[in-house]
């Protein structure tokens, strides 16, 4: 079976702009939302969360909450939506998702959690996977067998529930004491468990999928972990070096083989091409819909920064796009174009040896 390389889901970061321009470096890469709360689905601004271009499929829901039947009603409107399939966030560790009784705290309830898998799958017609940790607190499944086992036991849980895929942040959450981005950096990664895990379930359920989450920065780290797992998922490298995800259709067709990744100046013209085109579409769809303020060059420039990380001029390219006065400036069509195309002539990639590769060495 072929491998998934997915873009995690992160709030305020994998919002519909981030994901359209991660689609545009692949094609094959499975792409979250940010997490959405069931109850703002089923009382807020559904086109507000919901909204998404078809181009960003498949596309997965990421759901927080609790209450198993509030979790059903918001997967089912999400399947109206569109969605590929809904996800359930079990490992967010912030002190409002934990006043909220959601997020990594329900790793402390198996049941529900298990509950809320099973209520889902009767509402939609979606596969349905989970997103978890290795632990809560002071848990050590690398040194307590019982600390292992209920890890497992969370999984298999979910697994009997009918769940069809797990994403493990191989790292435990500290609900106590520290931040969520303290809590994305100090539990130690411990992905010897999570392949360990994997074996486990899949000794019950070999047609469950699990995904390693956590810590992955490059390409050729994904490949050292290979045959491990049934997929990656990759957080904030992906967002931060971006043009690693132009090597993941070959990836997933080499079974890992051709990670190594080279820009050129043709795949950056593409790119760039296609960033016009939707910027140009998104602002043509802010007038019709007749709020033309709903047009925020920033909003799209802002998730692509880090596109040409390692290019000579990148410096000044990165000022541009997040230049306010300029961004403020852009009202037309042709305007979006000669924005890009006025950023992009700082790249040294235009140089005279336009037709071979620069190494994209700060990535691989
Ligand atoms: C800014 C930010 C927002 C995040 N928001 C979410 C979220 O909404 N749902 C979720 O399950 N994880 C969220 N995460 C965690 C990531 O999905 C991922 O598990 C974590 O960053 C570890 O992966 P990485 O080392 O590849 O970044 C967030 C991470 C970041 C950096």
């Amino acid at each position: 079976m072929k491998k998934i390389l997915a873009v995690a889901p992160m709030m305020d970061w994998t919002d519909r702009h981030c994901r359209a321009f991660h689609r545009m470096l692949s094609k094959n890469a499975l792409l979250y939302t940010e997490m959405v709360h069931a109850g703002a689905i089923l009382f807020g601004d559904q086109a507000r969360h919901l909204d998404f271009d078809m181009i960003e499929k498949p596309l997965v829901l990421q759901l927080g909450g609790s209450e198993p039947l509030d979790l059903a009603q918001a997967a089912q409107i999400g399947q109206r939506w569109g969605y590929s399939q809904i996800d359930i966030n079990c490992g967010c560790p912030s002190e409002r998702v934990q006043r909220g009784s959601f997020g990594a705290c329900l790793m402390a309830e198996p049941k529900l959690v298990s509950s809320c898998v099973q209520a889902i799958l009767e509402a939609v017609d979606l596969p349905v996977s989970v997103k978890h940790r290795l632990g809560l607190d002071a848990m050590n499944p690398a040194q307590s067998q019982n600390d292992y086992q209920y890890v497992l036991d969370f999984m298999l849980g979910i697994c009997d529930a009918g769940a069809t895929q797990l994403s493990v942040h191989a790292r435990n959450a500290v609900l106590k004491g520290l931040s969520p981005k303290e809590n994305r950096t100090i539990p130690p990664l411990r992905y010897e468990i999570a392949k360990q895990l994997r074996v486990d379930v899949q000794k019950h359920y070999p047609h469950v999928q699990v995904l390693l989450n956590g810590g992955l920065s490059s390409n050729s780290e994904i490949f050292a972990h290979w045959n491990d797992f049934d997929g990656f998922m990759i957080g904030r490298a992906a967002y931060h070096t971006p043009a690693i995800l132009l090597a993941w259709d070959r990836m997933i067709e080499t079974n890992g083989q051709d990670y190594g990744y080279f820009l050129n100046e043709q795949t950056w013209r593409r790119v760039q091409e296609q960033c016009v085109e939707y910027t140009q579409n998104w602002l043509l769809a802010c007038q019709e819909s007749g709020r033309p303020e709903r047009f925020q060059l920033a909003g799209i420039t802002r998730h692509i920064l880090g596109f040409a990380h390692g290019l000579g001029g990148s410096r000044l390219w990165r000022q541009q796009l997040s230049d306010h006065r300029l961004l403020h400036r852009v009202k037309t069509v042709e305007q979006v174009t000669q924005f890009f195309e006025m950023a992009s002539a700082h790249l040294r990639i235009f140089s005279d040896q336009s037709d071979s590769y620069l190494p994209y060495q700060q990535i691989d």
